[in-house]
């Protein structure tokens, strides 16, 4: 299946996007390009250590300028960062080059799917203490709410809790071909 436009996935940490779109190019044998990896290439530097050394608003200007960068291509299937629909001008470069693929799921689900991540800065202390369990639970929430308006300006939702990652792929395909 050919793409005229990218397809980007947005949603917050653990709903999948990485792995959605890993999965979803190979079956349309499309190009792919993971945002964060992307910004780890530019940069030569984690984005753990962009955070710790950088703090959060150089990691969001560099989002932006790579998110720019990575549109200009041909269509790709393009997995953002959790974040990256914070800024509203990121939002307008998404809705202006591609569809874009909500990956929704329960705060459980993803608390759950993003447990043993110790690579995501906004999800510190990565311990396994009740009181950092606690901490990680509630920031989840939070956030959630708080983005949840942005991951719902999207054209295509997908409900991932009970999905595997090839029937998160086929259900997004299936909506695809509804709204041509
Ligand atoms: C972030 C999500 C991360 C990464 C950074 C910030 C966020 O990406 O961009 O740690 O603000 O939600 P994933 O959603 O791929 O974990």
């Amino acid at each position: 299946m050919n793409i005229e436009r990218h397809l980007i996935l947005i949603g917050f940490m653990g709903s999948g996007k990485s792995s959605v779109g890993r999965e979803l190019a190979k079956i349309l044998q499309q190009p792919f390009i993971d945002l964060d990896e992307y910004i780890e290439q530019q940069t030569g530097l984690t984005i753990a250590n962009i955070f710790a050394q950088q703090g959060e608003d150089v990691f969001r200007q560099l989002e932006t300028r790579f998110l720019k960068e990575v549109l200009k291509n041909p269509p790709h299937i393009v997995s953002t960062g959790g974040g990256t629909i914070i800024s509203e001008e990121n939002r307008r470069l998404m809705e202006a080059s591609g569809y874009v693929v909500f990956l929704d799921a329960g705060w459980e689900t993803l608390a759950e799917r993003t447990a043993s991540s110790c690579s995501r800065p906004l999800l510190y202390p990565s311990g396994k203490t009740a009181a950092d369990k606690q901490f990680r639970h509630q920031k989840i929430k939070d956030l959630l709410n708080e983005r949840r308006p942005f991951y719902e300006r999207c054209h295509i939702k997908i409900i991932t809790d009970n999905l595997s990652i090839h029937q998160a792929a086929r259900k997004i395909i299936q909506q695809l071909l509804q709204t041509d």
